[in-house]
């Protein structure tokens, strides 16, 4: 029987080579605290699309200056970034993978000088600092910044975007009660909480008619947070606003502990990916190709995503095809070590 994992797949409209995606991680390499591609960033993704990765997605990338994680955070806040970034999309499709760029804005995680905003003025824990609360008009501006920042993922030439919808960053702020204590539109009900998400979506869509994913906190850990059912709902507006798949993680909005085993985040994705009639990506300690083809044959999720294997390893589709009795092409100057 052919395998599931290495069966192409249509996103819209692109098609995948295979199930495999690389999920976004922060490199931090932006050494001129300009937001700009280096040359980490290109041997980093163009490593992992030589090794067989079927769809790439680059790192959080911030939409605002204010919205980095780090001062070395990617951005894509300027029209100055569309250069480096449409070069290292060049670079990744001439090795056979798709494109992806993961959206972001860190609200109350940002690890920056000057004010940092969020939701609520409510700090993260006791290390970081408190975050203004966002006004209407923070609001606006933020919005549109995602908008801007899509527009110029688009003429860098992308196939994908995911907004960053997860781990305690702006969006998840608003839509967690634990993070968000507003009293206007934005605060209070789950439509409310979910407003600022859903007119980031409204606003890109207008923009952008590609592939458009959502990555979530699908739990958080608390007994007053959010689970999965309530990203059901979520999951069903997403759909209803044209969102093509839910990248399914978990936890971060707050400190809290985190169960970690194989496939601790699979149940999660599963449970959207039924409830809500939405394709699922699934993500945390897949690690295995004979893993990440249980997952999918048991219709748990639609792609496979992976962080740290692909740190370890770039030519894990080649290791995964081993396990899986699949061979896939290798690169054509790799033939004789293949
Ligand atoms: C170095 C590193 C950086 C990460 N940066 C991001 C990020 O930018 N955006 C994001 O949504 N998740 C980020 N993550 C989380 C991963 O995308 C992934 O969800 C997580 O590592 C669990 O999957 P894994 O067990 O396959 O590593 C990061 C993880 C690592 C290890």
């Amino acid at each position: 029987m052919k395998s599931k994992l290495f069966e192409p797949y249509t996103l819209k409209n692109i098609e995948l080579k295979n199930r495999i995606v690389m999920a976004p991680m922060c490199m931090y390499s932006s050494h001129n605290e300009d937001g700009k591609v280096e040359n980490w960033h290109r041997t980093h993704y163009v490593s992992r699309a030589v090794g067989g990765t079927g769809l790439i997605i680059q790192e959080a990338t911030a939409v605002t200056p204010q919205g980095r994680i780090s001062p070395q955070d990617l951005g894509i806040w300027s029209d100055d970034h569309i250069e480096g970034l449409s070069e290292l999309v060049s670079l990744i499709k001439e090795q056979g993978a798709k494109t992806g760029i993961q959206l972001a804005h860190a609200g109350r995680k940002a690890v920056l000088e000057g004010d940092i905003i969020a939701p609520s003025s409510i700090p993260f824990n006791e290390d970081m600092k408190t975050p203004l609360e966002m006004t209407a008009d923070d609001i606006k501006e933020t919005i549109t910044a995602f908008v801007k920042g899509a527009e110029r993922a688009k003429k860098a030439g992308f196939d994908v975007i995911e907004i960053h919808g997860a781990h305690g960053y702006l969006i998840n702020e608003f839509l967690s009660p634990l993070s968000n204590k507003r009293s206007d539109e934005y605060g209070g009900s789950a439509e409310n909480r979910y407003r600022f998400l859903r007119q980031v979506i409204d606003g890109i869509k207008a923009v952008w008619d590609g592939p458009l994913l959502v990555r979530v906190s699908a739990k958080d850990y608390h007994e007053d947070g959010l689970d999965a059912e309530d990203y059901v709902v979520f999951s069903q507006w997403m759909k209803e606003q044209g969102v093509d798949l839910i990248d399914v993680s978990s936890g971060a909005v707050v400190p809290a502990r985190i169960p970690v085993y194989p496939g601790y985040q699979v149940k999660l994705a599963e449970t959207i990916k039924e409830g809500a009639g939405i394709p699922a990506g699934a993500v945390g300690l897949i690690t295995s190709g004979l893993q990440a083809e249980e997952i999918l044959q048991n219709d748990r999720a639609d792609l496979i995503f992976l962080g740290r294997e692909l740190l370890r390893n770039p030519y894990w589709p080649r290791t995964a095809a081993g396990e899986l009795n699949e061979e896939i092409q290798a690169p054509k100057q790799y033939e004789r070590g293949w």
